[in-house]
């Protein structure tokens, strides 16, 4: 049997991930094939490491990707600081919170949870208080939420994590180059990013970052494998990282100066994330921040006028995911099938108990832009009034409009 060539319809990706990579991101990716000690792949390597710590606004030397989708950096990083019995605080506002404690809990952890209400945060204090109770070796945290569209903040309880000292580790996967991730000014100790989001590079790797007090422990339980090990390497490790792949002691040696052999690196992804990261820095962070901010106000706006309300139109709300309470009466999936078939254009529902009571539309990196927002505004009206919502008809875009010009000619190119 035959297959067709590979043939993709072109979509408009409005979702909270994955969404449009960058289109120079998708041609470095066709970029030839380089070995993976080659000097001229090794400097891509190095350059990579430089512009992932200005992207996370940091000096900490280890700055690289995992290279799996965002969980992989969220395991490698909990995976080799967490050794069995380990305790852990994780305070859970969303889906994502319990991620961290499903890894930490498969590494033998010693797991404290603190929730709350999806749709809330935690007041930093109440954070900080529990770790005050709990004395954790680590606390390990969602920055975005993507599942409630909701955002902690973190200012107050790095700087709280390094006085107790107690370790952070913040996952930053959907807000890493959407919005402010202050590594350094914050005091966290190791984040985690994700390329499928605000980067706007395809899923399959997830960029770090650690610093010196994370790499103590790294030292501590390095055991390098059978087959590359020197006489130098201690081979006598009391708790050695249980994961081979996700050994960040193993991985720094790969990126360091060592080369020691380790994986065999995903050179293409590798190409995309050099890419998504030049593009990100050529922009300029703040004005990519800002960006994001004046198209989450157009959707918002465009949204209510319609008279629609909104999940998140909380002082906490992530920027770039604006979630939509579905209205009353109406098949939430109905409406997106048709913005998909009929439109080409893909936002998404959510999990757990917000499953069939919102919408989720995301502006994030390539997808961020006006003319996306304009037709996720439009479909979804049309959309709507074809499943019987009763919206207020042609004010969406007005709104939208209105918000894009307030903003002043310049912007109404981007
Ligand atoms: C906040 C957050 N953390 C972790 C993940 C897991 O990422 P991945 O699906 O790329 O493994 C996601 C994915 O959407 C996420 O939004």
């Amino acid at each position: 049997m035959a297959y067709r060539e590979l043939i993709t319809p072109l979509r408009t990706i409005m979702t909270p991930g994955p969404v449009e990579a960058d289109p120079r991101v998708l041609r470095a990716m066709s970029t030839p094939i380089l070995g993976q000690f080659d000097p001229a792949f090794t400097h891509i390597m190095n350059e990579t490491m430089e512009m992932l710590r200005q992207v996370f606004q940091t000096k900490n030397h280890w700055s690289f990707p995992i290279d799996g989708t965002s969980r992989s950096g969220l395991e490698a990083v909990l995976t080799s600081v967490l050794a069995p019995g380990d305790r852990v605080l994780i305070p859970i506002f969303g889906r994502f919170g319990h991620l961290l404690a499903e890894i930490a809990e498969r590494n033998g952890a010693e797991i404290h949870i603190i929730e709350t209400e999806w749709g809330q945060v935690f007041d930093q204090d109440e954070i900080i208080q529990e770790l005050k109770r709990v004395k954790p070796k680590v606390l390990a945290i969602v920055h975005g939420e993507t599942s409630t569209g909701c955002m902690q903040p973190l200012n107050k309880v790095g700087k709280a994590c390094h006085e107790l000292g107690i370790l952070s580790i913040v996952d930053a996967v959907a807000t890493i180059a959407g919005t402010e991730v202050e590594v350094d000014e914050w005091q966290l100790d190791a984040v985690i990013g994700g390329t499928q989001k605000c980067f706007s590079v395809p899923s399959g790797m997830a960029p770090i970052t650690y610093n010196e007090r994370i790499e103590k422990i790294l030292a501590a339980r390095k055991k390098v494998e059978r087959g590359v090990r020197t006489l130098e390497d201690n081979a006598d490790v009391l708790q050695p990282i249980r994961s081979n792949y996700f050994d960040l002691s193993q991985l720094q040696d790969y990126w360091g100066p060592r080369r020691l052999n380790h994986h065999t690196e995903a050179t293409s992804m590798l190409y995309a994330l050099r890419e998504g990261a030049r593009v990100i820095l050529e922009e300029g962070l703040e004005e990519r921040f800002a960006r994001h901010r004046l198209h989450e106000k157009a959707i918002m706006e465009g949204i209510k006028a319609m008279g629609l309300t909104l999940f998140n139109d909380v002082p906490w709300k992530r920027p770039m995911v604006t979630c939509v309470n579905i209205p009353e009466g109406i098949d939430g999936e109905a409406v997106r099938s048709m913005l998909l078939e009929q439109f080409g254009i893909e936002i998404a529902s959510s999990f757990g108990p917000l499953h069939g009571k919102i919408w989720r539309i995301g502006a994030m990196g390539y997808s961020c832009r006006k003319e996306n927002v304009f037709a996720v505004l439009a479909g979804l009206e049309a959309s709507l009034i074809r499943n019987g919502a009763a919206v207020i008809r042609g004010e969406a875009i007005q709104a939208a409009l209105d918000v894009y010009e307030a903003a002043g000619d310049e912007q109404l190119l981007s």
